[in-house]
């Protein structure tokens, strides 16, 4: 574990492993936890990056009251150059997929391979932007724990288990409370970046719970077909925490992945 400056603020991020990087993206409202399995399982071959992103987990607090997709894409662009690569197996869930796809638009160059998890590439809705806003003033009006409580149902699948909603409600409630209200004005803001799709050239995998309320199975395949010779995988017994809820589905599908993209 260990922090490094990029960009005017200080980012904490876990490391393990040898070999091509592999970068690992969360989402919101969550930290670097949410991929501590997948972390151990590919470190075996990959040299893991699994940062906090600014203002998130144990990265420096931000006074940002807007925390942009591309701003996020920026910091780990920084982050890799840092750290001495210049390209990565990229990770991303959910807000981490908004993220890639930001990445992918800012700073092509860095990807060997792309894996979009329990995300879509359209942006909101205005129903969906007012929806941010009333969430925005519920989590500090209520506080975090009824906003987990209210969040944990719609990112889980139907059985998750205790353990599970331990690890969720840890990440949801020890986010900062101006994290998350600049985050969710972040996520408001992003543009639309399904006409990227066609022209992602990386080796792709796109993989979905299949309980996904969120991002539904219907938004994966859409992203599998755009992009050109993209895999699909749809994981049973998943809902939109597919990672920490169906790990070694989950990793298997990342492996599948990243043994067709070693150079
Ligand atoms: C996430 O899991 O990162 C969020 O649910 C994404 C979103 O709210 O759009």
């Amino acid at each position: 574990m260990a922090r490094i400056e990029v960009n005017g603020t200080t980012l904490f991020y876990r490391e393990q492993g040898s070999g091509p990087p592999a970068l690992f993206i969360h989402g919101f409202p969550l930290d670097g936890t949410m991929w501590l399995d997948q972390f151990d399982a590919l470190a075996g071959s990959r040299r893991c990056v699994v940062p906090d992103l600014r203002g998130f987990g144990k990265s420096e607090a931000t006074a940002m009251d807007l925390l942009s997709m591309e701003q996020h894409a920026d910091d780990l662009a920084a982050l890799l150059g840092a750290l001495g690569e210049s390209t990565a197996d990229v990770i991303g869930l959910s807000m981490g997929g908004y993220v890639a796809l930001a990445l992918w638009e800012r700073h092509p160059n860095v990807f060997r391979s792309l894996a979009l998890i329990d995300t879509k590439s359209g942006a909101d809705d205005e129903a969906g932007k007012a929806r941010r806003e009333m969430a925005a003033i519920e989590v500090v009006t209520a506080g975090r724990k009824e906003f987990a409580d209210g969040l944990a149902d719609a990112l889980l699948a139907a059985h998750a288990t205790p353990f599970v909603k331990g690890r969720l409600r840890s990440m949801i409630e020890g986010t900062k409370y101006e994290t998350t209200v600049a985050a969710l004005k972040g996520m408001a803001a992003r543009p639309d970046r399904t006409g990227l799709l066609g022209g992602i050239t990386v080796p792709t995998t796109v993989i979905v719970g299949e309980e996904d309320k969120l991002t539904p199975v219907a938004d994966a395949e859409a992203m599998a077909t755009a992009i050109p010779g993209a895999s699909l995988h749809v994981i049973p017994g998943a809902g939109h925490m597919s990672p920490i809820e169906r790990p070694a589905a989950v990793t298997q599908a990342l492996l599948d992945l990243l043994d067709g993209s070693v150079a």
